[in-house]
């Protein structure tokens, strides 16, 4: 058995959610009104977790990344990160907030983590405070020190970027970049945000953003893999690397080797899948590893051909990012 679909692309990466919880309210994924954050899934166990990343490594499953919510929000993420570490993945990585990572930054490392992805949205804390409804843009700078310091490698910085609220950021983020060596992401807003603000007005597309960094720093092309869902460029003069991320403007689905798991045990075969697969009823009514196994290989066969934003009659899923994860 492994996982390909009807469309003959391989899955070969899996996120995995493991809590729908987070301690920010990004403006671009949940809400202001508590109403509109609804909490409370049942969470799959970590045995229940890592049973599924298990069997899918088992099918072919080669790069993981761990995601929320906030993963860091869920005592008993670095024992968990160190059990999949032992499932032998090539490629472990983890996306976070990095409000908590200054402080545990080290035992992920030694729980076996090889790489990490952290949000950033903006170098003003005025702004930063706009966006993330926090005022954690320091602790988020000592997480993103203090993960330059440790092994992981790449780190990676994300931005969403929304027009009206960080556009003006762009310059700033590729110096950043350049100063700290590290690979800043230009990510575009896709409509997954709670309070549904999604337009495309407020969309930042790719080709701005590689026009206005060029302008100031000559950028040279790096290879990808075509499933990656980033562009990436190296500064002609020096450190740093950017990487542009766009759904939107250039859709990727063509080549994507991705499925995801809800912190709820859900399987989701698209970012904007319209339905889920519930895998808790096998997980707890006692179904073998090959029953769970032949359940996915099958519910994969049937993933979107791609996620249609661009479409006339597109309609975002139910569940937003925060449920979904990153
Ligand atoms: N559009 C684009 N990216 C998003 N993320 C969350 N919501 C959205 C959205 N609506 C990204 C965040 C984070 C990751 C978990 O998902 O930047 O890095
Ligand atoms: Fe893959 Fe769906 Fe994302 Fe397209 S939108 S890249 S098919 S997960």
């Amino acid at each position: 058995m492994s996982l390909h679909d009807k469309f003959g692309r391989q899955i070969t990466d899996l996120r995995i959610s493991v809590t729908d919880r987070c301690n920010f309210r990004c403006v671009y994924c949940r809400s202001a009104n508590p109403e509109h954050n609804p909490n409370g899934h049942e969470l799959l166990s970590w045995d229940e977790l890592e049973r599924l990343v298990r069997i899918l490594v088992g099918l072919g499953i080669r790069k993981v990344r761990v995601t929320g919510g906030e993963p860091l929000a869920r005592p008993g993420l670095e024992q968990f990160i160190a059990r999949l570490a032992r499932l032998g993945i090539r490629d472990l990585s983890m996306t976070t907030n990095g409000l908590a990572l200054a402080g545990c930054c080290d035992r992920l490392v030694r729980a076996g983590l090889h790489r990490i992805n952290i949000s950033l949205d903006s170098l003003d804390p005025v702004k930063f405070e706009r966006i993330t409804r926090t005022r954690s843009l320091p602790q988020v700078l000592e997480g993103i020190h203090a993960a330059q310091a440790s092994p992981l490698r790449p780190v990676k910085v994300n931005a969403v970027l929304v027009r009206g609220l960080n556009d003006d950021e762009v310059e700033s983020f590729a110096e950043f970049a350049r100063a700290q060596d590290l690979v800043m992401r230009f990510i575009e807003f896709m409509p997954l945000d709670a309070d549904r603000h999604w337009t495309r007005d407020l969309v930042v597309p790719a080709a701005e953003v590689k026009r206005r960094i060029e302008a100031r720093w000559p950028l040279v092309p790096l290879p990808h893999e075509p499933s990656e869902t980033a562009r990436k460029f190296r500064f002609a003069d020096g450190r740093g690397e950017i990487g542009l991320i766009a759904p939107v403007s250039q859709p990727f689905c063509g080549f994507c080797s991705r499925i995801r798991i809800t912190a709820d045990g859900k399987l989701r075969t698209c970012l904007f899948s319209r339905e889920e697969y519930d895998l808790r009823p096998l997980l707890r009514t006692g179904a073998s590893d090959e029953q769970i196994a032949a359940a996915i290989c099958n519910r994969v066969l049937e993933k979107e051909a791609g996620h249609r934003i661009n479409e006339p009659d597109f309609v975002p899923p139910a569940r937003t990012m925060v449920f979904i994860g990153g």
